[in-house]
């Protein structure tokens, strides 16, 4: 097991009914002006947003709004954000939904008191030491973000993340009962997101911590069950309360810890949803994935963690004769399990095309700078075999 740090810091109030505790729990962190802070409409249709501001106005307090993150947010917004909430003297950020709201927040919320810009900060060429508060009524089960330390953005064709553990929120509302309005495709996508987060730090380049392993095949064990169980009936409470900590647990640094492990796969899916911001992280991951594991399976070194992932995590028989079959197996299993969500398995169900890939290839591997550390080391030539198999 390798040394590992970890401080996962957020709050968590989990359970039915707990946004009727935000009012409470943002007065308890001290703030006297949240910026109630959301997405699309998804949130004011349900009524949520309307029992939150109850909420605060029953702690007494005073609050400002702003809504319209996108998916895939822009720094355009977040930098937007944070000029917003300065004029209008608010000392937290309460973010209203999934990932996209909740990184809008994170990257804005260096920048209310400090002046800096969020792009600025993602690229490293501005390091914030302090932030507003920042607290989160989750509404998806999917990135994480919610008690993470990254945060993604996207700006002029480029999307990429910063990681911080001051990234980190300091509290998570999470009612699963909220997720039961999404959607069957954003149901689907977080699944995939949250099992990818802890698959790739699955595909780790050391073997002795059998400890991570466990922990990680029991939790993708359930996510698969409850995936289905919530794509069958929205309304099902276990299986909602399943993945919504898990996205958490699969993101907040648990299956990582001790292992020598990195988000590449993770870094190829940006560069799909920076090429069309349409695409959904979960989706563009369903696509690359399974084609990951396909290069994986070339090689001879990946070959005893392949079959094990498709014995303990797919429940396939092993075939000790000729175990490349288990391994075929197991990703035929990965795919299946994705199309059975809904979702896409090539490239060209989410419109992108052979002619994209020389880009999102320079774009992930800084034009062939950058080689990953994976098992198989990915650098450009590799992105670009791992882009084709997804065609
Ligand atoms: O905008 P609204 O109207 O709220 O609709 C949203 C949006 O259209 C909808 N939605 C959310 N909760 C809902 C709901 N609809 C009905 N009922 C509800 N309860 O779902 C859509 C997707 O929301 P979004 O926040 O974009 O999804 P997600 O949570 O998957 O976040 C994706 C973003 O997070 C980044 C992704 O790259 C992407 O930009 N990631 C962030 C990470 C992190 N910070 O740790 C890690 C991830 O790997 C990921 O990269
Ligand atoms: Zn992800």
């Amino acid at each position: 097991m390798e040394n590992f740090y970890l401080h996962t810091s957020t709050e968590v109030y989990f359970g039915r009914g707990r946004a009727a505790e935000t009012g409470e729990i943002v007065r308890a962190h001290g703030a006297r002006k949240p910026l109630l802070y959301y997405g699309g409409g998804s949130a004011e249709r349900s009524g949520l947003l309307g029992r939150i501001r109850s909420s605060l106005a029953g702690a007494g307090l005073d609050f400002a709004e702003l809504g319209g993150v996108r998916s895939n947010p822009t720094a355009n917004f977040a930098a937007y954000t944070a000029r917003f909430a300065r004029e209008k003297g608010c000392d937290m950020l309460l973010a209203v939904g999934g990932g996209s709201v909740i990184d809008s927040a994170k990257m804005a919320a260096y920048c209310v008191r400090s002046g800096l810009e969020p792009w600025d900060i993602t690229m490293k060429r501005a390091v914030p030491d302090s932030r507003v508060k920042l607290g989160v009524v989750l509404t998806i089960a999917a990135t994480g973000s919610e008690t993470s330390d990254s945060a993604v953005l996207t700006h002029e064709g480029q999307k990429r993340g910063y990681t911080s553990e001051l990234n980190r929120p300091d509290f998570a509302i999470m009612d699963p009962e909220l997720t039961y309005t999404l959607p069957p495709y954003q149901t689907a996508c977080g699944v995939v997101d949250m099992m990818t987060h802890t698959m790739e730090r699955y595909f780790c380049t050391n073997t002795d911590n059998a400890l991570a392993d466990e922990l990680s095949e029991g939790l993708l064990r359930a996510v698969i069950a409850a995936g289905r169980r919530a794509m069958q009936d929205p309304f099902d409470y276990e299986a909602r309360a399943t993945l919504m900590f898990a996205g958490s647990l699969s993101h907040n640094g648990l299956m990582g810890a001790g292992r020598r492990c990195g988000m590449w796969a993770h870094k190829l899916e940006h560069e799909m949803s920076a090429l069309d911001p349409g695409i959904a992280h979960g989706a563009g991951l369903a696509v690359l994935w399974p084609a990951y594991l396909r290069f994986l399976s070339a090689d001879e070194a990946a070959q005893a963690r392949l079959c094990r992932y498709a014995v303990k995590i797919w429940g396939l028989e092993p075939d000790f004769e000729r175990p490349r079959r288990t391994v075929e197996a197991g990703i035929e299993a990965t795919r299946a399990y994705f199309n059975s969500l809904g979702m896409p398995s090539t490239l060209r169900e989410l419109g992108l095309s052979e002619a994209d890939i020389a880009r999102m290839s320079d774009g992930c591997t800084g034009a062939g700078t950058v080689t990953y550390p994976a098992i198989v080391p990915i650098g450009r030539a590799e992105a670009e075999r791992i882009f084709r198999l997804c065609l």
